[in-house]
């Protein structure tokens, strides 16, 4: 009945409704903002990567594209003066067919494109879409391959058209090589001075430039830029992961510390609700209690004149109140602790004299008593009546785990800091699971039939106030170990 007592405050502190916690609202807010802004960095730096390359390619465009307009029309007038006035004031007329005049232009042109990064150079005729002249042999013969921009350059239009094909894909390794094409047309002249545009169209000069290495390099800076711009916010990643799951584990030990000191305060509040109602049955029971006695007293001495031989009955009804009594005593102490008026005392002193009073005890339940007891142990301020009620509560309990007898010791050391004292009461008891050492504190914890399960929650509740600790080792069929430390520590 009474681990069911202890089972039911166990069981309501667990189902307590704990109101969640804002902190770590907050804070899954500030990591929920972090993470996004890395993701909105993430995409604005590639949105920048790829404004960065397009720009790049832009600029090389421009400047192939008039790279190639000047070289066209440089091309025009040196054609023009090296080539196309002799040849007709020679020959009458230019027929490229002719090949004396079409080595001549070759010469001529091969001349003019040497050490030009130009990939080649045809010509167009006028009257149709056919190529007269070109640096690449193949394309001699062809028709109709000049297309709109072969027209536009016929109405006097210089143009351009870009072949490309690259991407971040063409980099991988096996994939097909970065393509890039400047085809620039522009209108073959009849050359009258310089800077004068104004000259009859005799055709039509394609020139073909080569971009694939600077569109490669182009590409290759953007995968550069991605690439770093990658790593860095990884690294931002890994390490804002880091911060928060440290965070979060900080969070968490608040959280629980708070959750403990939330129990405790729990636990305390429900302790003095019961200590309130214990007090007042066990003040009830007090004194009619004591009336009992004394009758059963009194009743006793006067069977023993008229029935001798009885008196037996009345000293049954008189130990059962003492031991009623005793009860109540033990139930008042856990509900009204008392303030320890504290003096200084010697802790083997209180250990003596419970020796002396606790030996026909030990006589008759067949246990030796050893004491190891510091001569050199220095007096530390405590309440003794309550520090003699704690040893009694622990020695008691060690007798009561030793139902076929055995050894209790004592022994008292100074500790090394301060005037500090300890106190470690032995038995070669029956012991006790790692389980059950966690609830031996508990209020109303005890697997005896005749316990009240209060004797060491009252003893840890005086100990605590005299700013002391105790601890207990116990291993089950061994025995079990009390440790008490007293007094004021010099380094706290
Ligand atoms: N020396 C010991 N050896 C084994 N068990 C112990 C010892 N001291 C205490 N206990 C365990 O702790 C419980 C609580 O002890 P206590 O608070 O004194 O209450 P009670 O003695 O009334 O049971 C006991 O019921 C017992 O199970
Ligand atoms: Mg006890």
């Amino acid at each position: 009945m009474k681990i069911q007592l202890h089972e039911f405050l166990k069981k309501r502190k667990k189902n307590r409704w704990r109101p969640a916690s804002s902190g770590s609202q907050s804070f899954a807010l500030v990591k929920y903002f972090s993470f996004t802004s890395l993701a909105v960095l993430l995409l604005a730096s590639l949105v920048l990567t790829w404004v960065l390359s397009n720009n790049a390619k832009k600029v090389m465009l421009d400047r192939s594209d008039s790279y190639s307009r000047l070289f066209a029309e440089n091309l025009n007038r040196q054609v023009f003066l090296q080539f196309v006035l002799p040849t007709v004031v020679r020959y009458g007329r230019i027929a490229l067919s002719d090949s004396t005049q079409f080595e001549r232009l070759d010469a001529i042109v091969r001349n003019i494109t040497r050490g030009m990064l130009i990939e080649s150079v045809s010509i167009y005729d006028s009257g149709e879409n056919i190529i007269s002249y070109s640096t690449e042999p193949d394309m001699v013969g062809k028709r109709d391959v000049g297309g709109l921009e072969y027209q536009k350059a016929l109405d006097g239009e210089s143009n351009s058209v870009l072949i490309s094909s690259g991407s971040l894909l063409n980099l991988l390794p096996g994939a097909p090589p970065v393509y890039c094409t400047l085809k620039t047309y522009v209108p073959f002249r009849q050359d009258r001075g310089l800077n004068r545009r104004t000259g009859e169209i005799m055709g039509v000069v394609e020139v073909v430039k080569d971009l694939s290495e600077d569109l490669e390099a182009i590409i290759s800076l953007q995968f550069r830029i991605m690439l770093l711009s990658l790593t860095v916010m990884a690294l931002l990643f890994g390490v804002l992961s880091a911060i928060v799951v440290r965070a979060n584990r900080i969070m968490e030990a608040k959280a629980k510390e708070r959750r403990r000191l939330e129990e405790q305060l729990h636990e305390a509040q429900r302790l003095a609700a019961l200590g309130k109602m214990v007090a007042a049955v066990s003040h009830e029971i007090k004194n009619p209690l004591g009336i009992v006695r004394s009758t059963a007293e009194m009743l006793g001495k006067r069977m023993s004149k008229i029935a001798p031989g009885n008196e037996k009955l009345t000293d049954i009804i008189v130990e059962e109140t003492n031991r009623l009594d005793g009860i109540v005593r033990e139930f008042l102490d856990f509900a009204r602790p008392r303030d320890p008026a504290k003096v200084q005392s010697s802790l083997n002193e209180l250990v003596e004299r419970l020796a002396r009073f606790m030996a026909p005890e030990f006589a008759s339940k067949k246990i030796v008593f050893k004491m190891d007891l510091s001569p050199v142990l220095p007096e530390v301020p405590m309440d003794g009546e309550q520090i003699y009620q704690v040893l009694l509560n622990i020695i008691i309990n060690g007798i009561q785990a030793m139902e076929e007898g055995g050894v209790i010791s004592v022994k008292t050391y100074p500790l090394p800091h301060g005037k500090t004292v300890a106190v470690e009461i032995s038995d070669t008891g029956i012991g006790m699971s790692d389980e059950k050492m966690e609830q031996i504190f508990t209020p109303f914890f005890t697997d005896k039939n005749r316990g009240t399960g209060l004797g060491l929650s009252i003893s840890k509740n005086i100990v605590q106030k005299h700013g002391g600790s105790i601890t207990v080792r116990s291993r089950e069929g061994t025995g079990t170990t009390f440790t008490i430390i007293l007094g004021t520590r010099e380094d706290v």
